[in-house]
């Protein structure tokens, strides 16, 4: 037996990424009950909001899922930083007509805490997944203690084998392919990062635990070539991005589904960290990745009305449109079936 799925419960070794922004417990309940391990990202839910998505997920599912947390450290405002951001989007906002200064600043996505494991405990999640690294060690003992199974993304091998020594269960090797934010944490160094092709093998060979593949994976063909590298199993995110269970919105669904799709660019003007989404105009006009940014995740709230604004207008020039380098398999399939033409790579 795949030692994945005895470590998972599921019936395949096909995790749905969580991803926070698109998608709340409808998705990963279709998956779960299609047999992969369906996700739930927590990054961006108040306690009281993932409260509510946990109930519904766990009565959409009597199977295995997966909670999903981001674990930064959260940064110290930095002012002058701050000012340098709003200098370089005021040309965005004069275009708009709407003043920089009543902005106000403010996180967007917050780190796994004690406050949001009170709230989860009670539901004893089966897998908890993380990114950019692991909880604190007392929330990490909290995690495992209540029963879950952990899971974190690599993107070097440093990574993977720094997630072993600190007690993950299994890795998720993140390809540079991937869509939304690199999972990085040991470097902020951009050339360290690895293609899914190069990354998944020398994970393989570097660490005990079984390795999940995740990036660039959009049909079975995808899948079997990853499981051919070694992986136990494997992540698809950007495939699942314009199932009817997701909350993408029709622009971002447009934008997947057209040949834009075809240029994608790490970027940190969206939050502050490189994440991958569909090249757009505020992109093009200030650089994918701008020295300007306040730390992650502030960049956010400046860049929050903007998107609200152009999107009022039909626009997504200045919308996160996240997305991995292949999305040739976004199709609007509900995740059920999407789940069952991916698990066709298993065999
Ligand atoms: C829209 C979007 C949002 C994402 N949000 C999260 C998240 O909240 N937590 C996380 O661990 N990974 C997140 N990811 C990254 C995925 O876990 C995964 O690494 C990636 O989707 C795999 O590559 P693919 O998109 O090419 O399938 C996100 C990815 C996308 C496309």
């Amino acid at each position: 037996m795949n030692t994945l799925l005895a470590l998972l419960g599921t019936e395949l070794p096909l995790i749905q990424a969580p991803m926070a922004g698109v998608q709340g417990a409808a998705l990963a309940v279709a998956v779960c009950n299609a047999g992969g391990l369906g996700s739930l990202p927590g990054a961006m839910l108040t306690p009281e909001a993932l409260h509510t998505e946990l109930k519904t997920l766990t009565q959409g599912t009597s199977r295995p899922w997966n909670l999903n947390f981001f674990c930064h450290t959260p940064p110290v405002p930095d002012p002058a930083r701050e000012a340098r951001w709003r200098e370089a989007l005021a040309p965005f906002y004069a275009e708009a007509g709407l003043d920089i200064g009543t902005v106000p600043t403010g996180a967007g996505r917050v780190p796994f805490s004690q406050a949001a494991a009170d709230a989860i405990e009670p539901f004893r999640p089966p897998v908890m997944s993380f990114h950019f690294g692991l909880p604190a060690p007392d929330l990490l003992a909290r995690v495992k203690g209540w029963g879950s199974v952990v899971l974190s993304s690599a993107t070097t091998v440093e990574e993977a084998r720094w997630l072993v020594a600190h007690g993950v269960d299994a890795v998720i090797a993140q390809g540079l392919e991937a869509g939304g934010h690199r999972g990085m944490f040991l470097s902020d160094d951009l050339t360290t990062q690895v293609g899914s092709f190069a990354l998944l093998p020398q994970i393989v060979a570097a660490v005990d635990v079984p390795v999940i593949a995740a990036g660039g994976i959009a049909d079975a063909a995808g899948v079997a070539a990853a499981m051919a590298l070694g992986a136990a199993g494997v992540q698809v995110g950007t495939a699942y991005l314009c199932c009817p269970e997701t909350t993408t919105s029709a622009l971002h669904r447009a934008a997947l589904q057209s040949e834009a799709a075809h240029h994608t660019a790490l970027t940190n003007l969206f939050t502050g960290r490189p994440a991958r989404g569909i090249v757009n105009r505020v992109m093009r006009e200030l650089g994918p990745m701008s020295p300007a940014t306040p730390a992650f995740p502030l960049a956010t709230a400046a860049m929050a009305p903007l998107r609200a604004h152009f999107e009022a207008l039909g626009s997504g020039d200045c919308s996160p449109l996240w997305s991995g380098q292949n999305a040739s398999g976004c199709q609007a399939l509900p995740a059920a079936e999407l789940t069952h033409l991916l698990a066709r790579g298993f065999k």
